[in-house]
């Protein structure tokens, strides 16, 4: 009733005819143009996209080299790739906007290491709880050699596994808000991979955000690499842990990112590029803190704020 209607700010620096389009349609959209270094430079606090072709601007008082910094630290995008998928990029701009969490694109994402111990039940389980308690509608998914851990560490209650959904017509429990889906090395042996399937992309298309916790060497990992929009090894600080990371990093051709747990220094140089560094957080781990994941959060979705 009261004040201007919220709207997301986009920085439009591109002449691309599909994104120009596409931006003219968005209707809350604000547009600000600019065609100068020095104006981009202007006009960009605030902004909660760029959509910038730099080789277009002409450089004036600023350079390219600062106004590229500048992006880097922001949501942007060249012409063509905002024109291949605006709904997308608009629904990551209202994310950082603080507005529209009811846009935001289902995303199936698993977390997974071929090394025990280094965190990914910790972090699902922190991601799952961050995501909740922001409103999204959030399922993990557990796949384990053994029992199911979920069951060990949320200890209130019988959660029903695949098998008795699949296959009795059982529907998943909760915990906290989070739908819970594990996966005992006994349903593994009773399900085609082909049934898992099916139950879990009925689990995906029934949340927001779909978090798989698999260790990467269990048969049915390729069902769940083929459904993940993203794919986040955990490593931890152990040597054996990075090696194994970069290792899997590379024979997913990058698809897989990987996630430094607990790190330290040498962690750090050893994984050039890594999707996120998460810290230590000694025994409040064990409580699966929502804050721990809040480096994870961007790297699902870009332009994520905590
Ligand atoms: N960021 C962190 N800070 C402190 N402790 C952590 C952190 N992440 C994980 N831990 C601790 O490390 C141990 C192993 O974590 P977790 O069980 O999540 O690993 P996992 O990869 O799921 O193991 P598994 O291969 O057995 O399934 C747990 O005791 C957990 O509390
Ligand atoms: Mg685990």
């Amino acid at each position: 009733m009261f004040g201007r209607k919220k709207r997301v700010v986009v920085t439009v620096a591109t002449r691309h005819p599909g994104a120009l389009a596409a931006l003219e349609n968005a209707e809350d959209v604000e547009i600000r143009e600019a065609m100068t270094t020095g104006g981009l430079y202007r006009v960009l606090p605030g902004a909660h996209l760029a959509v910038v072709d730099l080789e277009l601007l002409t450089e004036t008082s600023v350079t390219r080299d600062q106004v590229s910094r500048l992006l880097q630290d922001m949501l942007c995008v060249g012409g063509a790739g905002f024109a291949a998928s605006p709904d997308e990029w608009l629904a990551r701009a209202r994310l950082a906007s603080g507005l529209g969490l009811e846009t935001l694109p289902a995303r199936v994402v698993a977390l997974t290491s071929l090394s025990g111990g280094v965190g990914k039940t910790t972090l699902a389980l922190s991601l799952a709880r961050h995501f909740r308690t922001k409103g999204i509608t959030v399922a993990v998914a557990e796949l384990t050699v053994g029992p199911s851990a979920f069951q060990a560490l949320m200890t209130d209650g019988y959660f029903p596994h695949i098998y008795e959904v699949a296959t009795q017509g059982k529907t998943w429990a909760t915990w906290n808000g989070i739908t819970v889906a594990p996966m005992d090395w006994r349903s593994a042996q009773l399900l085609s991979s082909d049934q898992a399937e099916r139950v879990w992309r009925d689990l995906a298309a029934s949340h927001v955000v779909t978090l798989f916790d698999v260790p990467a060497y269990h048969p049915f990992w390729a069902v769940v690499e083929k459904m993940s929009h993203a794919v986040l090894v955990i490593a931890d600080p152990r040597p054996d842990s990075l090696a194994n990371a970069l290792f899997l990093s590379e024979i997913t051709d990058g698809k897989a990112r990987i996630v430094l747990n607990r790190s330290g220094l040498s962690a750090r140089l050893m994984v050039e590029d890594p999707a996120a560094v998460v810290p230590d957080v000694g025994s409040d781990a064990r409580g699966f803190p929502p804050s721990l994941a809040r480096r994870l959060a961007p790297v699902i979705y870009p332009g994520w704020r905590a």
